[in-house]
């Protein structure tokens, strides 16, 4: 399992670092997705690279909480192993596949230096590994793909690559940071049939960010919704899409195009996410909010709604 348990990070803004995650916990289960869902700019892509330590390249910073692998802290581990998980144990699939790809090496070279780095394959095995990764990604003619330059094929090919380097090093964990946002629509359908099939066959579990519901029923087995950088509803799949227990969940379901009448117009939640620094006092969506009261000023927790396994920071969360 892959767990984050109180995490706090801030972010460097203007001179001064600014909470942009706080106390966020979540768990990700060996063979189960978790769909991280909530609008932009909510502290998914932060919280999904903290998995990684990754953040802390940019100045992120970790304030309180813990990360752990199978009960093992990132923070105890030296170096060494970081490095060694990163892509190995833990492996991340970005959303832009033009830019996860050095323009300057071949596939073939880039694909065979993530296998050296996660295996002792010699190089006829290594050649041989990689051929059979891009298989399994479902793209034929390996031998001349590899000869290949990235800015010769197209962007659904190039994530298909970058899927396959992430199962180079044999991963137990997927982070996919809206792995199909860049595609085209016909295109992200077979991404994301190759995910699942990927997902199942080798037992992954995933953490899938996302602001597609449609990919949130199709993949996911519980959702953790994030607003200004706290989760304010978590639950199973099937209780959030039945009973949506949060303002802002409702809002966000709303606002999917599915759920637009033809001719009408496509909702969106009226006003923005607050900035790192910006939060109200309380309820942090309490000035979109259509409930809102004046307890919405105080601090509210998750709390279990119709079931343990399903939580939500609403005061009103009770009522329908
Ligand atoms: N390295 C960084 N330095 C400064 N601000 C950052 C950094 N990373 C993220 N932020 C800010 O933190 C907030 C959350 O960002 P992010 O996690 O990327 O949101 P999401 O993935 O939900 O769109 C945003 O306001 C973003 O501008
Ligand atoms: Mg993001």
């Amino acid at each position: 399992m892959l767990e984050i348990k109180n995490l706090s990070l801030t972010v460097p803004l203007q001179g001064q670092q600014v909470t942009a995650v706080s106390d966020v916990s979540l768990q990700i289960q060996a063979g189960k997705t978790l769909a991280l869902v909530g609008e932009s700019g909510c502290g998914k892509s932060l919280t999904a690279q903290s998995l990684l330590r990754l953040g802390e390249f940019q100045g992120v910073h970790r304030t309180a909480g813990d990360i752990t692998l199978s009960g093992k802290s990132l923070f105890d581990m030296s170096d060494k192993t970081l490095r060694t998980m990163r892509g190995g144990a833990v492996a991340m699939i970005f959303q832009e596949p033009m830019t996860a790809l050095n323009p300057v090496f071949s596939i073939g070279s880039q694909i065979l230096e993530v296998i050296a780095l996660h295996t002792n394959l010699d190089k006829r095995a290594a050649h041989e590994r990689a051929l059979n990764l891009l298989h399994d990604v479902g793209l034929q003619d390996g031998e001349a793909l590899l000869r290949q330059y990235p800015d010769a094929l197209s962007g659904g090919m190039r994530q298909r690559i970058l899927i396959a380097m992430a199962m180079a090093g044999d991963p137990d964990f997927i982070i996919a940071d809206e792995p199909t946002t860049a595609l085209d629509v016909s295109v992200q359908k077979r991404i994301v049939a190759l995910l699942r099939k990927l997902q199942q066959d080798k037992g992954l579990g995933m953490l899938l960010v996302t602001h597609d519901f449609g990919l949130v029923a199709e993949m996911a087995d519980d959702v953790a919704v994030m607003y200004a950088g706290e989760i304010i509803e978590q639950a199973p799949v099937m209780q959030i899409f039945d009973q949506p227990a949060h303002p802002y969940t409702r809002a966000l379901m709303q606002c999917r195009p599915e759920a637009t009448l033809y001719g009408e117009r496509l909702t969106v939640i009226p006003g923005n996410v607050p900035a790192p620094g910006a939060w109200a006092t309380g309820c942090r969506f309490q000035q979109r909010c259509t409930w809102a009261q004046d307890a919405c000023q105080n601090p509210v927790s998750l709390q279990a709604w119709q079931a343990a396994t399903h939580q939500a920071r609403c005061l009103r969360v009770g009522e329908t």
